[in-house]
């Protein structure tokens, strides 16, 4: 079976693809002509993540960007996608220790954007909220091991889940969310061998980052694998272009054009 035969990615197919040995592939996006570009590329799922607070915000940390700005921006991404799942993040402070407002913003999301999923980071601290969510009819992804969301908590990037403890908790927790009905969990820079057990012990696929190659799926950040943004090179990401510098030299060269009077020529105008 290869996805590219489907006119239309669901959470079935996800399942489909977890029990045929196909990997999923999945990037994210946050307007529409990205998004345009990579589902025409044929991305299997596109995540609007919080990462947006990040990369197009310019936050240090996921934790400033709101329901209304996730919704700006997964809306964007919907109008442009024909074949993707859509899985859109829910941002901090929108869903932990209230299950309703869990659910309410779970459901703006959905009225509002038209996305087809939602992600929620955390276990059984959050449960609650899974459940409640999954009871409207809204499929629910997962997110262990590094969750940005509770940085000041860890107060730092590393590698999480190297001790027993905390393993044997996402090991867990990772069957909790199986047990709970979510259709996949994303399992953020644990140890590869961890990644690999987990996969193995839960039916419902896995998408890793910085979590090994025996995950069910990969997902990276758009403007890290193409060299967009610069500052953040952790091991596990692979660059796939230097856009930076190509963009950075096309703007050099009309800044150039324009003060030299090259452009526009006699051809470019009216
Ligand atoms: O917000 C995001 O981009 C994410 C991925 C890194 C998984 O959650």
């Amino acid at each position: 079976m290869k996805t590219l035969n489907f006119p239309r990615i669901t959470t079935h197919v996800l399942q489909e693809m977890k029990l045929k040995g196909e990997k999923i592939s999945m990037l994210t996006a946050y307007d529409y002509s990205m998004a345009r570009i990579i589902d025409h590329a044929g991305i299997d799922v596109i995540l609007v993540g919080d990462s947006a607070s990040n990369v197009m915000a310019g936050h240090k940390t996921t934790l400033p960007i709101t329901l209304n700005e996730m919704i700006y921006h997964a809306s964007s991404v919907m109008r442009a996608v024909e074949r993707a799942l859509v899985v859109v993040d829910l941002p901090f402070g929108t869903y932990q220790g209230n299950s309703r407002e869990a659910l309410n913003s779970a459901i703006r999301i959905m009225k509002e954007s038209n996305a087809n999923a939602v992600k929620l980071e955390g276990g059984r601290e959050i449960k609650e909220s899974i459940d409640r969510i999954l009871s409207a009819g809204i499929p629910v992804m997962g997110h262990l091991g590094l969750t940005p969301q509770s940085i000041n908590k860890f107060g730092t990037y590393v590698v999480r889940a190297k001790e027993e403890e905390e393993a044997q908790r996402l090991k867990e927790d990772a069957k909790l969310l199986e047990e709970v009905g979510c259709f996949a969990i994303v399992l953020e820079k644990i140890p590869a061998s961890l990644a690999k057990e987990v996969t193995g012990n839960i039916k419902i696929p896995t998408i890793g980052i910085g979590a090994g190659s025996k995950v069910d799926g990969q997902v990276l950040v758009i403007h890290d694998m193409l060299g967009i943004n610069q500052d953040f090179s952790p091991r596990f990401l692979r660059r796939y272009h230097n856009l930076y510098e190509e963009m950075k030299g096309a703007v050099e060269m009309y800044i150039k054009d324009v003060k030299s009077l090259d452009f526009p020529n006699e051809r470019e105008q009216y």
